[in-house]
């Protein structure tokens, strides 16, 4: 008797559900084989998604985190932003009918970025402007059992300096703030000048009405980007090379 009350309530959820969507699926949403989950770290992990909450996209980032010291003994680095490039890898998650990877290719793949790629910034005009140090949209390729790995979008910090996730190809765009941060696993990547991995984390919306169809994002499986202290740095500005994994998530729509 529960269980038919519980099968009814479900189909009446399903039928209101179909209703209210269109029939075809929107493109911006994985479809997938295996459900996602997000990466952990072995030990204490960033919270889940809140219900109501579906994975529109994974993508790859690599780029710098720029960081300032305001004196070579301050104690420690001030995050001044991030400027990289994004990939779509959502169809290579490990289950995904024909196109996945598996697990361990598949987390390898920031480190594989990082260490295989020339950043793709144009770094002459780096602090110049956000708006010109990009170059222009390109796909990748990275490992030779895969075709390209297509270009997504572009992450930067904003004039309120809000780090922002322009993902132009799928018309999605994420304005956050920190949510949560945990330590990199010790094993991660500590990258091309060994600085180490930069913390994971969760990202939540601004709240300025400035994202569109996306409002949790994840960044995982680091490598590279941790600020050096001040003492070896020095005065001044700097950036740090680093990939890492993002996942966009957005509400049911
Ligand atoms: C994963 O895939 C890579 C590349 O195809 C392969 O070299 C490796 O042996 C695979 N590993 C596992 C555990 O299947
Ligand atoms: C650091 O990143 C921010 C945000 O993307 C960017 O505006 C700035 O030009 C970069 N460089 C410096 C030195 O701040
Ligand atoms: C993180 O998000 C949760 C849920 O929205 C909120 O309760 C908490 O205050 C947030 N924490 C920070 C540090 O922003
Ligand atoms: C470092 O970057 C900040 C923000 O872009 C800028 O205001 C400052 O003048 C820079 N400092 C130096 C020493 O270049």
């Amino acid at each position: 008797m529960i269980f038919k009350a519980f099968l009814a309530a479900l189909l009446t959820e399903a039928t209101a559900l179909a209703a209210a969507r269109p029939c075809k699926p929107t493109t911006t949403q994985a479809s997938w084989v295996s459900t996602p989950s997000l990466p952990s770290t072995g030990s204490a992990d960033l919270s889940l998604p809140p219900p109501g909450m579906v994975l529109k996209k994974i993508a790859l980032g690599h780029g710098i985190q720029n960081y300032s010291c305001a004196t070579s003994d301050a104690a420690t680095p001030t995050q001044l932003g991030a400027l990289a490039a994004l990939y779509d890898v959502t169809s290579l998650y490990p289950g995904t009918l024909r196109t996945g990877l598996n697990k361990t290719t598949f987390n390898a793949l920031s480190t594989i970025l990082l260490w295989s790629q020339s950043i793709p910034l144009d770094l002459s005009s780096y602090g110049a402007n956000t708006q010109h140090p990009f170059l222009a949209a390109a796909d990748i390729r990275i490992i030779p059992t895969i075709a390209t790995i297509k270009f997504l979008g572009r992450h930067y910090f904003d004039q309120d300096s809000l780090p922002t996730f322009d993902l132009l190809t799928v018309g999605l765009k994420a304005s956050v703030v920190k949510n949560e941060s945990i330590n990199a696993p010790l094993a991660a990547n500590k990258g091309i000048i060994g600085s180490g991995a930069i913390v994971w984390l969760k990202l939540v919306d601004s709240g300025r009405g400035v994202s569109n169809g996306l409002s949790l994002v994840y960044r995982v499986i680091t490598a590279g980007g941790a600020a050096e202290p001040c003492r070896v740095s020095g005065a001044g500005n700097g950036s740090v090379p680093y990939a890492a994994f993002y996942w966009f998530y957005g509400a049911i729509r």
